[in-house]
C-alpha cells in the first residue's frame, strides 16, 4: 500500500501564522502536525509516500527532509488548491496501487494500523473513517442506514443527516482515480473527495466505513490546535535533559537538551524544547515551548510558543498561539500603553 499525504492548501483559518508558515508545519507538542501523519502511514506499512505540496512547498520539503524516514518520499506539486480529489488527480502517475490518503492537518490517536488491516482484509474499493462530532456542518458527513452502511456522503451540509463526520484519512483502490475524473467542481469550486466517494457508491462500488473510537483532530483552527496539543501532552512521559536551578518541576514535563530552568515553576504536562532559557517564570499545564525560546518574568499556560521566541515580563499569557521569533516584552518607554506591531489578520485579546 502506498500513501498520499496532503500538505498543500492555503490555511486561511490560521492566518496570520500561515502567511509565513504552511499550516501542516505548525507544531503540536513540539512536532509539526504533518509528522504525525508520516509516522502513522509508515507504521501501517507504507514504503512509498507521496506528499502533495502547494504554497510554501520548499518549506515543507526542507522540513520533511530534515528527518530520516524509513520510507521513500516523493513530493508532488499541486499548484492551486483545487480540492482533495484534484490532489489525487495531480498524483495520478504515483497512484498505481492501493493507497491511504491522509490529510496532513489531521491527527488521530492510536494511528491507522487497525484500519489498514481492515482495508486489507475486506478489500473494499474505498474505506472511510467516521467519528461522532459536535459540529458536523464543519466536515464531510455520512448518512447511514440502520445497519450502519453509508447511503450518502455530503460535504459540509447546512442540515447534517447525522453527527458522523468523515475523518481525513481514506483507504482507496486505484478505481478512485476514475471517480475523481468523473466528478465536477462543487459550489466552492473544488473537486471534493466526498463527491468522488459518492460516485463510487452510485456506480455500485463497495464503500465501507470504520468507526474511530479514539480521539481525532482536524487542526484547521487555533482552538483545534490547542485541543490537539492538550491531547498529545496528556500522553507524554517526564524527561529532563536540561539543567534546573532553584526551580520546581511538577508532574510530566519534558525539558529538552541544552535548556536551563532557573527560579521557575513548571507544572506539567508541558514540553520545553531544546536550548531554551526559562527564568523567574511559571509555565503551567498544556504548554509547548519550541526550541531556542527565552521566557522570563512571565506566566504561560495552555499555549504554544514556537521556536526562537522571546517573552519577558509580559504578565500572564493563556490559550495563546505564538509564532516563531516573536518578541513580547514589558514596555519601558513613556507614554505608558500597549505597543503593537502585528501582522494582518492577527487576533489579540487584552
Ligand atoms: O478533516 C476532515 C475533513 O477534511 C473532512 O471531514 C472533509 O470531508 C474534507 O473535505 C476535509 O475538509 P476540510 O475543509 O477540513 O479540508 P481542507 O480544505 O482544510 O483540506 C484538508 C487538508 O488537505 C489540508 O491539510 C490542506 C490540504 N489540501 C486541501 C486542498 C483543498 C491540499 O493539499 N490541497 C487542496 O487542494
Amino acid at each position: 500500500m502506498k500513501a498520499l499525504i496532503l500538505s498543500g492548501g492555503s490555511g486561511t483559518r490560521l492566518r496570520p501564522l500561515t502567511y509565513s508558515q504552511q499550516k501542516q508545519l505548525i507544531p503540536v507538542a513540539n512536532k509539526p502536525v504533518l509528522f504525525y501523519a508520516i509516522e502513522d502511514v509508515i507504521k501501517a506499512g507504507a514504503k512509498d509516500i507521496g506528499i502533495i505540496v502547494g504554497p510554501n512547498k520548499e518549506q515543507v520539503m526542507d522540513t520533511v527532509l530534515s528527518v530520516g524516514w524509513d520510507a521513500n518520499i516523493e513530493f508532488i506539486h499541486q499548484g492551486d488548491p483545487k480540492g482533495l480529489a484534484h490532489a489525487i488527480l495531480v498524483a495520478e502517475n504515483f497512484l498505481d496501487d492501493d493507497f491511504v490518503m491522509y490529510l496532513g492537518d489531521n491527527i488521530l490517536k492510536g494511528g491507522i494500523e487497525s484500519h489498514a488491516s481492515r482495508f486489507r482484509d475486506i478489500r473494499p474499493d474505498a474505506l472511510v473513517m467516521l467519528t461522532q462530532v459536535a459540529e458536523p456542518q464543519r466536515f464531510g458527513v455520512a448518512d447511514l442506514d440502520a445497519k450502519g452502511n453509508i447511503r450518502r456522503l455530503i460535504e459540509k451540509p447546512k442540515v447534517p443527516p447525522s453527527n458522523f463526520a468523515l475523518v481525513g484519512i481514506y483507504f482507496f483502490k486505484p478505481v478512485i482515480l476514475e471517480a475523481c475524473h468523473k466528478i465536477k467542481p462543487s459550489w466552492r469550486n473544488e473537486l471534493e473527495i466526498t463527491d468522488a466517494i459518492q460516485w463510487l457508491i452510485e456506480n455500485g462500488y463497495k464503500v465501507e466505513a470504520s468507526i474511530v473510537g479514539s480521539w481525532w483532530k482536524d487542526t484547521g483552527k487555533p482552538e483545534d490546535i490547542f485541543e490537539a496539543n492538550r491531547l498529545i501532552l496528556d500522553d507524554i512521559q517526564a524527561v529532563n535533559r536540561g539543567v534546573s536551578e532553584g526551580s520546581k518541576i511538577i508532574g510530566r514535563v519534558i525539558v529538552d537538551s541544552d535548556s536551563v530552568v532557573k527560579n521557575s515553576i513548571i507544572k506539567g504536562p508541558c514540553f520545553v524544547g531544546k536550548g531554551c532559557t526559562i527564568s523567574d517564570a511559571y509555565i503551567g499545564p498544556y504548554t509547548s515551548i519550541g526550541s531556542g525560546c527565552d521566557i522570563s518574568g512571565t506566566e504561560v499556560e495552555d499555549s504554544i510558543i514556537m521556536d526562537g521566541s522571546n517573552i519577558a515580563n509580559a504578565g500572564r499569557i493563556v490559550e495563546s498561539l505564538i509564532g516563531r521569533n516573536v518578541r513580547i516584552r514589558e514596555s519601558e518607554c513613556k507614554p505608558k500603553g500597549t505597543r503593537l506591531i502585528v501582522g494582518d489578520n492577527s487576533d489579540i485579546m487584552l
